[in-house]
Order: structure tokens, then sequence, then C-alpha cells
């Protein structure tokens, strides 16, 4: 392996290492613009530039590999003079509209300007004027006056996605990018194109405007818009989500998530259910768990009758308590799966399953007897085998007519006990609907698709008087007279992970 000396650091690196990276093992940062490590490198913006002893030319770092003996400066006078010149340049057409700049507090022109130049502009003539506000696609707007140029954004449409919308027009300083003809950055993975530019000439139409960076909170957590389970920055403020960005895993999804699953955070904040209710009277949870036991041990005397709803979208130790709450409290192994219908899939990222954990529930539910499918649940109630029904979370897994069939048998119904986020069209025919929490207000693990376990953190506190499911769980089962006591997360994941159905396929891979 070649030896190479950083700023008078020895250090042995793997063969082919380009001096950048040598330099970040090294502990050294290089400033750079166009280089990406999932993209290939144009060594374009000439930011990275470094002293290489007896090369009389100072060196792209991002593109030159080192070589055993190379002795490199990475902030010699000559590197500091170059880098000066080089934001001096980018800077004579860039409008530096920071103050109305969404890219503001994480853009690197930004604080290259503050760590590298910091000089005053000696330009007395006036900036080239380009496109402000482009369309470039519909999730993602382009402003050319602060486009560097660095191509990042188009070698992603032809590397990554292989979509190829995205080139440069025109030459010098009237160059831009654009679409194609008769083209629109329109891929499913559009708005990383946003996330990898390193200023704000691409932006989120979603995000645009909508929060400075530098008041968000950032979270740890999983995308729950499909069973891939793309590790995000869950990022907040206020006790609201206000975007998801992905978050680096090269074992589930390197540096990127979808348009549609990055929109999913939406749904967190719309109609949800934030009281306890009985027959559509709100209640608080000690009146609303007694009303509950009443009504479900009378529904438990009707041996037989009683099904339960598990849904894919919750995490396994919400899934784990549903599990001891079905058979032990309620007594029943009549188990039915929701969650979300299938829906689009590519060959990148992007599952069919529209669930985050099925993989966790079946795993769970593994040794609790058969799982039913929803089309067995509508034909059971309207059959009258079920008369009561505990349902987790309002998604059902069929077709709109199926439905609508389903939302009609649910009047046929003795109990129906939702446990859910949302109101949807589900509780207005709850006879009692607990308001639970989503995975932004609680830890859990979900398993992907592939196996892999993955952990998420809570963002924040509960939203109105909504509780995780396992506490909502633990609350009935006490009213119940049953013992169900657990009092952090941890506690179920460590006997869960211990209970042989429950790890039997489950690989614990923790997420960067
Ligand atoms: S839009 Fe952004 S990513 Fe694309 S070339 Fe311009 S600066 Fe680079
Ligand atoms: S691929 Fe699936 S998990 Fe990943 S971001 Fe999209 S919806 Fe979310
Ligand atoms: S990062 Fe090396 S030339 Fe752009």
């Amino acid at each position: 392996m070649p030896k190479v000396t950083i700023n008078g650091t020895e250090i042995e690196v793997e063969k082919g290492t380009t001096i950048l990276r040598a330099a970040a093992q090294a502990g050294y940062e290089v400033p750079h613009f166009c280089y990406h490590p999932a993209l290939s490198i144009p060594a374009n913006c000439r930011m990275c530039l470094v002293e290489v002893e007896g090369s009389w030319k100072l060196q792209p770092s991002c593109y030159s590999q080192v070589s055993d003996g190379m002795v490199v400066n990475t902030n010699s006078e000559r590197v500091i003079k170059a880098q000066k010149a080089v934001l001096e340049f980018i800077l004579i057409n860039h409008p530096v509209d920071c103050p109305i700049c969404d890219q503001a507090g994480e853009c690197k022109l930004q604080d290259y300007y503050m760590a590298y130049d910091a000089q005053e502009s000696r330009l007395r003539t006036e900036k080239t004027a380009k496109v402000k506000v482009f369309p470039i696609g519909p999730e993602v707007l382009y402003d050319g006056e602060r486009c560097i140029l660095c191509t990042r954004c188009v070698r992603f449409c032809e590397e990554i996605t292989g979509t190829n919308e995205l080139t440069i027009i025109q030459r010098g300083d009237a160059a831009e990018i654009r679409p194609f003809p008769g083209r629109s950055l329109d891929n499913p993975y559009s708005v990383c194109t946003a996330d990898i530019c390193p200023v704000g000439a691409l932006t989120s139409r979603d995000f645009r405007f909508k929060c400075r960076v530098w008041l968000l909170s950032s979270t740890d957590s999983v995308c729950t818009g499909c069973s891939n389970g793309c590790n995000i920055h869950l990022e907040h403020f206020r006790n609201e989500v206000q975007r998801y960005r992905p978050r680096f895993n090269p074992d589930v999804n390197d540096y990127w998530m979808c348009d549609s699953g990055r929109l999913t955070y939406k749904a967190i904040h719309n109609d949800r259910l934030t009281r306890p209710m009985s027959n559509g009277a709100e209640l608080n949870w000690h009146g609303v768990s007694g009303t509950a036991a009443d009504k479900l041990g009378r529904a438990i005397e009707d041996n037989g009758s009683l099904g339960f709803v598990v849904s894919p979208q919750a995490s396994c130790e919400d899934l784990f308590l549903a599990r001891r709450f079905a058979l032990e409290v309620l007594g029943t192994d009549r188990i039915y799966v929701g969650g979300n219908p299938d829906g689009f899939e590519d060959d990148f990222l992007i599952k069919a399953d529209k669930n985050p954990n099925t993989r966790g529930l079946h795993t769970i539910f593994g040794s609790a007897g058969e799982l039913r499918g929803f089309d067995a649940l509508i034909a059971d109630i309207e059959s009258g085998t079920v008369t009561s029904l505990y349902m987790m979370e309002t998604q059902i897994p069929v077709a709109a007519d199926e439905s609508a069939r389903f939302l009609n048998a649910l009047d046929k119904l003795d109990l129906f006990v939702l446990q859910a986020q949302h109101h949807g069209e589900l509780s207005t025919k709850a006879h009692i609907a607990l308001p639970a929490c989503s995975h932004a207000e609680s830890e859990g693990t979900f398993v992907n698709f592939d196996g892999i376990a993955q952990e998420f953190d809570r963002a924040f506190a509960p939203l109105g008087e909504s509780l995780p499911h396992w506490q909502i769980f633990m609350r009935l089962a006490r009213a119940m007279n049953h013992k169900l006591t657990y009092t952090f997360v941890h506690q179920i994941r460590k006997e869960m992970f211990e209970d042989s159905a429950a790890t039997e396929e489950a690989s614990q891979t923790p997420a960067e």
C-alpha cells in the first residue's frame, strides 16, 4: 500500500486512493464543489487544488491518485492563493442573495467563502443576469445565477437514474443547466439533485421558503413509504416535520431516496387523531381505558368472534406488544394483516410493498398462528364470523371497491376499536378510537424487505394526547387486569430479540 505524507502526516492508504480521500483519512478537509463520492469525477471546479512536491502545477485532489512517497500540502501559500482565486472567480457573477436563498446555512459556497476567502469583491461592473426561477422539473426549481456549473445534477441523471434529462447549454458566462428539448427533470428521484447541488441553484419546490435550515433539528429515522426503508434525516421545527433528507447507508439507500417517499412526512400531520374518543365523544385516557376494557371484556366472552388487525406500518416493538395483547389479553389468534396496498416499484430503491415493516410483522407474528388477509376479514365480518374488531392503523390493503365493502361491513360490528394515528374514514365508524403516535413521535425498529433491522429515534413529543402503540396496549391490559409492563422501548427490544420467534429472520444492522 502506498505511503503518502499530507501536511507532514504520513499515512498508508489503498492503492488508487485519491489525494482528497487520503487527506480526509489523515484528518484534513480539502474544499470541493464538483466532487461527490457517488459520482464520476470531472474535476471541473478546481476548488480542491493542492500542492504536490515535484509537480510544478497544483493538482486537483479529487482526481489525482496518491503514489508511494508522495508529499502533499493542502494549505500552503500557493494553495490558499488558488482557493481564493477560484472562489473569487465563481463569485464574479454569483448574486450572493443568501438572505433569500433556501440553501443558506448549508451552502458550500457560503461556508467556503467564510473559511477560505473572506475578501471584498473587486467587481465594479454589472453581474451577468440569468434565469432566476426556472421550473426544471415538477419538484425542482433552478436558479441560473446561483449555479456554479459543477455538473453534479447532470451526472446524477446520467449515472444514478440513467434518465439523462439534463445538460449544459450556451458557453462561458452564459452557460446554464437545462433539460434537453422536450424533456423535464421528472424522474422518481429528481429531488436528490437539490440535495447534492452544492449551492442554492436547485431547490425543492416542497421545501422552498418554508423554514430556515438553522432552525431545524434533525433526527435519524427511516422512511415509511415502502419496504426499502431508506435512511433519512427527519428534520423538524416546533414539533412539525419540515422535510426528509436521505441519510447515507451503503447497505440500503446509499445517498438517495425517492421523491414520493420524501413527501410521506406530510401524512404525519394530516387529519391526526389527537384525543381518545368513545362513540364520537372525546374522553381522557383514564375514561376511555375503562370503557374499552368493559366492552372488550364482553367481546371476549363472545368466544371466537373477536378479530385483531395488525399493521405493517407499526414498529417491531409496537407489534411485539400487539401480539402479547391479542394472544394474552384478548385471547384471540384471529389475526388479520392491514397496511397499504402494493404500488409502483422500480429496479433501484422503490419497492411495491408500501409498508416499512412487513417483514418485521411476519417475523413477530410467525408463531402466533395463521395470519389472515384483509379479504378474509371483510368476508368474516359480512358472514358474522367476526362480530368485534380491534384494528391498528387506518390503512387498508385492498382496492377502492373492496375498501367501500369493508366500510359498509363495519356497520355490522358489535364493537369496533380503532387504535390509529389518523381519523381517516374509519374513526367515525369506531365505537372507540385511540390516538397513536407516528414514527416521528416514538422510537422503534423496522425490518426492511431485505431483512435489515433498522432503529429509528423519536424526533419530538407525541402530538395531542396520542401515545405510542405499545403504551396503549399496556394501558388497556392494565385496565383488563393483565400485567404487561415495560418502561422503555429498549426493554421491549431486548425481550423481542431474545424471543426466538421474533428474531428468526431479523439481523441487527445499525444504520450510519
Ligand atoms: S444546478 Fe447545482 S448541481 Fe447542477 S451544475 Fe449548477 S451548481 Fe451544480
Ligand atoms: S424507496 Fe421507499 S423507503 Fe426509500 S424513500 Fe422511497 S418510499 Fe421511502
Ligand atoms: S472538486 Fe476537484 S475539481 Fe472540483
